[in-house]
């Protein structure tokens, strides 16, 4: 199905992995994003030879001529995926071609190099197998190992063109919950004033830029007690795309309806699932565009009941109220967790960690 596996990831240990003790400690409280495991799986392109020199190598810095492109012009893009530990203690991927799949069209978008299928999956088996340890027992809680692979554009050139050395790298973090709160409802900022991506650019591309776009509204959205911010479309800010690192989704009597997919919105994994698996469940699934006014209209006259995030740091996170720039506030339902999203959680979970059947084939052996 894909082109044969062309890179080699193969071990040099780290001569100086963390102890398990201190790897203990952290497992315990992981949090998220803030700890990395002792490997990092690497590769390097070039126009004139393609990819090259890959390995599963220590931890560490890497050194980057001042002059290198992605400091200049942001030409990356990266990825987000976990490992699972199931209750026999084997490591599970879940959906990680789509991953690949992605990390291909962002780097298209990108003017970068794609990275075969089968070598950006080799290069997490060989990371994961090596950093085996880091992949927390889940324990009837809901932690994992978070992956994150990246490419960027490492020539050191001024010149705006598409690079012709890049780097990729994977690492790996272990990963609590998304949000301090944990799995609690949070609260949304809506913002018409910024936006995170217009029609022909990047927004449907994972890339730093569209994280960084959004930074000055999160900050808003901080000052104003809110975890995330809703952004909508960039021309008149009238149809609701996506919060930033995360899908959105209502729920509407039998119907679930989330944002139709544009150029301006990222195609989230998490997103996918759930469209499959609320058919599964027996809800209506509907991918179309949303006005905010009917957002906002619906949960006002409670005809729409629940409202999530979902994301693969996210997972799905119930949203409890919604706030925005004119002062106007906005609870769902009573702001607790709705019935849908738990469900829909739960069946979620229960996939990815090895407790219900994998009736569609999500999930790929680790070790
Ligand atoms: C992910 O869900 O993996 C992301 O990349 C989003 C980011 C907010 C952590």
């Amino acid at each position: 199905m894909f082109p044969p596996m062309t890179l080699n990831f193969d071990v040099r240990p780290n001569p100086q992995p963390r102890s398990a003790q201190d790897r203990a400690a952290i497992l315990a409280d992981p949090g998220f994003g803030t700890r990395f495991t002792d490997h990092m799986a690497v590769a390097t392109w070039t126009a004139a030879d393609g990819w090259h020199d890959s390995a599963v190598v220590p931890y560490g810095p890497f050194t980057l001529d001042p002059a290198a492109a992605m400091l200049h012009y942001a030409q990356g893009v990266f990825e987000g995926l976990k490992a699972y530990r199931h209750p026999d203690g084997s490591i599970w991927f879940f959906r990680a071609e789509a991953n690949a799949l992605r990390f291909q069209r962002s780097a298209r978008r990108l003017g970068l190099p794609e990275l075969p299928v089968e070598d950006f999956l080799e290069s997490l088996q060989a990371l994961v197998r090596a950093d085996h340890a880091w992949v927390p027992d889940p324990a009837g809680g809901e932690a994992s190992l978070y992956l994150r692979p990246y490419m960027f554009a490492s020539e050191a050139f001024l010149g705006v063109r598409a690079a012709h050395h890049v780097t990729y790298a994977a690492i790996a973090s272990p990963a609590g919950a998304y949000f301090a709160s944990g799995v609690k409802p949070v609260s949304i900022w809506i913002t018409t004033k910024y936006s995170r991506a217009g029609a022909g650019g990047t927004g449907s591309a994972k890339c730093g830029g569209n994280y960084a776009s959004s930074l000055l509204a999160q900050e808003e959205a901080a000052r104003n007690n809110c975890a995330q911010v809703l952004f909508a479309d960039a021309g008149r800010h009238e149809f609701v795309e996506e919060l930033g690192g995360m899908n959105i989704w209502f729920v509407r009597g039998d119907e679930l309806v989330t944002p139709g997919l544009t150029d301006s919105i990222l195609e989230g994994v998490t997103r996918s699932s759930i469209l499959t698996l609320a058919t599964r469940m027996g809800l209506r699934p509907v991918e179309r565009s949303v006005g905010l006014t009917e957002l906002l209209e619906g949960i006002s006259d409670r005809s729409i009941t629940e409202v999530f995030a979902c994301g693969t740091a996210a997972v799905i996170t119930p949203i409890g109220r919604f706030a925005d720039e004119s002062g106007r506030d906005y609870t769902v339902g009573d702001g607790s967790v709705g019935q849908t999203t738990s469900a829909l959680r739960q069946a979620l979970l229960d996939v990815q960690f090895g407790r219900a059947e994998d009736t569609e084939g999500w999930l790929t052996k680790v070790c």
